[in-house]
């Protein structure tokens, strides 16, 4: 291995994860980390190296703690570190409050925050060893403003906004809507409500999550640290 960057992107096979795997692979070797989906990771890694970058796919649940310390253990105890991390996996279990079940509630906190909780507490010691470290954490707009049926959601990236270090490198983007497998299972009248509450009249794209995902993963971005950055087309301001 040459001197490249090591990125690690958790929930990499499908939507933003997809393409910020992708993109940061143009400049680092990439574990693209998927839970369920070896099939479709396997697929990010082969499009990785036809386009010329490394990349490898790792299986890890990131709500389970034992599983992030073996996961991100192993990569460390390989290279020597891990420069880059992004906490992109996230579900989504809405519902209304008053119906919604303590499993619906657990695992959506589990998965988005406590997910990236694991990611951070394990990456931390060889970020702050190696004086180096990037971190960047996929929150929501539901997260800044709320949004009905989705309290689970919501305090799940809240919290992640709640969350910072050292030393590292950490900030956090804020998408709003993005077309990706996760929104496109709403409902016409829905997308058309959102899209009415957007400024720049369009949905945003993974590539847009993408390309400020590697501007924040590079040196270009060296002074910027705890930041909250929107990415939502204007519908916070
Ligand atoms: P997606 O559903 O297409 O992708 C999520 C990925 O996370 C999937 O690959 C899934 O397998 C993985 N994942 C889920 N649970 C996991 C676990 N326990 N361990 C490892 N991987 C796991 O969704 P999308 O749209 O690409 O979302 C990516 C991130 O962006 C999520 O955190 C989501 O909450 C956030 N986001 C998405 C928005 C959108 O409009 N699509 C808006 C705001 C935030």
């Amino acid at each position: 291995m040459d001197n490249k960057k090591i990125a690690v992107v958790t929930g990499g096979s499908r939507g933003i994860g997809k393409e910020i795997a992708v993109k940061l692979a143009e400049e680092a070797y990439v574990i693209v980390n998927y839970n369920g989906s070896e099939e479709k990771a396997a697929q990010v890694v082969r499009e990785i190296k036809d386009k010329g970058g490394n990349a490898e796919a790792v299986k890890c649940n990131v709500a389970s703690f034992k599983e992030c310390e073996k996961f991100i253990g192993d990569i460390v105890e390989r290279f020597g570190k891990i420069d880059i991390l992004v906490n992109n996996a996230g579900i989504n279990k809405d519902g209304l409050i008053l119906s919604m079940s303590e499993e619906d509630f657990d695992s959506v906190i589990n998965t988005n925050l406590k997910g990236t909780f694991n990611c951070i507490k394990f990456v931390s010691k060889s970020m702050i060893k190696n004086r180096y470290g990037k971190i960047i954490n996929i929150s929501s707009i539901s997260g800044v403003a709320g949004n009905p049926g989705q309290a689970n959601y919501a305090a799940s990236k809240a919290g992640i906004i709640g969350l910072a270090k050292r030393i590292i490198n950490v900030n956090t983007i804020v998408p709003g809507f993005i077309m990706t497998e996760m929104t496109d299972v709403l409902g016409d009248k829905v997308k058309e409500n959102i899209l009415s509450q957007i400024p720049l009249k369009r949905f945003g794209t993974p590539q847009n999550v993408a390309e400020l995902a590697a501007f924040l993963a590079s040196d270009k971005s060296s002074y910027i640290t705890g930041q909250v950055i929107n990415l939502d087309g204007g519908m916070i301001m």
